[in-house]
């Protein structure tokens, strides 16, 4: 089974290629732990099967008792320092990285260089603020390489939790806490996945969605990542075409309520000012034309129990095809 699982890896999802810092120790006591486990599970075999074969009853000798040896000092010494060495081995890297990764101080300071990105985790979507760069953004999580990047994580309604394979977590995302940790994506590494793009995930079960609760981690060097929060802040929704011009109106009069779109502005529902570069509609469907008609005609088959079902009343299909246009139109280069 493990070896037929191993076939599923993928180097933009998978713990066992790492792309930075927090992933390396973490496969570490992948390995550390699941070759101590190897190594028990190897000798006890092999001492069963030796006593199961030599002391076993034979014809003949059906009244013999072989030597007992319970009590025997020697070997219950053995068999507990044994353990107590094994176990020793395992605590004292997952003591240290724990508190390494557990370290947030710079994050917490009143003027932080770092950069801090607050998660908000709905039912089913995520969004990303930028805090020290005023930032919103939903669903494609952009970061820099080679830095280590903050997060605070947090629910608005039911317990999910905060996965990037590749990079390293998870962590859990509650309703009444933050939890803080960081991760960190090596620039020499982040060419293993195609467009520098990682998928991310929620790893916590939290409702019909939960499979289809993705999102993407695009890494960019710090320039571009500076230009990137820079053209973010200057985004404004565009209407070019007629069509979209239609669609716009029909924006404002009902989408608006819950979807901003521009980066300034958290929302009861995923922020839209980049809409267009997305990879995915509603985080697992290709982004097409196609894909978001669909998704906005029934969005409750696209994926269940979602908040946007019945937030609308139903749109005719030219009024589908306006909204398409315009969103697809939401770009920032
Ligand atoms: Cu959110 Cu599973």
């Amino acid at each position: 089974m493990t070896l037929f699982l191993a076939g599923c890896g993928k180097p933009f999802l998978s713990t066992l290629q790492p792309v930075g810092e927090v992933a390396d120790m973490q496969k570490s006591l992948i390995l550390l732990s699941s070759a101590i486990m190897i190594l028990v599970v190897v000798v006890v075999s092999i001492i069963f099967v030796y006593v199961v074969v030599k002391f076993r009853q034979r014809d003949g000798e059906e009244e013999r008792i072989p030597k007992q040896v319970e009590g025997s000092h020697k070997l219950e010494i053995t068999w507990t320092v044994i353990p107590i060495l094994l176990l020793l081995i395992l605590a004292v890297p997952t003591v240290s990285y724990t508190f390494q990764l557990a370290d947030v101080k710079e994050m917490e300071k009143e003027e932080t260089d770092a950069l801090v990105v607050n998660v908000t985790a709905h039912l089913y979507w995520w969004e990303f603020e930028y805090p020290n760069q005023e930032v919103v953004t939903s669903q494609d999580l952009y970061v820099p390489t080679d830095e280590k990047i903050y997060f605070n994580l947090k629910a608005s309604d039911v317990k999910h939790s905060f996965w990037i394979p590749s990079a390293g977590g998870k962590m859990d995302t509650n309703t009444d806490n933050e939890n803080k940790f960081w991760l960190e994506f090596d620039s020499k590494r982040v060419g293993q996945a195609p467009e520098e793009l990682f998928y991310g995930k929620c790893a916590e079960l939290c409702g019909p969605s939960h499979a289809l609760m993705d999102f993407k981690v695009k890494t960019l060097p710090r320039d571009e990542f500076d230009q990137w929060i820079e053209n973010m802040k200057n985004a404004e929704p565009t209407a070019e075409t007629e069509l979209a011009q239609a669609g716009e109106e029909i924006f404002e009069q009902s989408c608006i309520t819950c979807h901003a779109v521009s980066a300034d502005q958290k929302g009861v529902a995923p922020n839209l000012t980049n809409f267009g570069n997305r990879q995915m509609v509603a985080g697992h469907k290709a982004n097409t034309p196609e894909n978001l008609a669909d998704w906005l005609e029934d969005p409750e088959t696209f994926k269940p129990g979602n908040k946007m079902t019945g937030a609308y009343d139903e749109l005719k299909p030219n009024e589908i095809e306006a909204l398409v246009e315009y969103l697809s139109g939401l770009k920032v280069e």
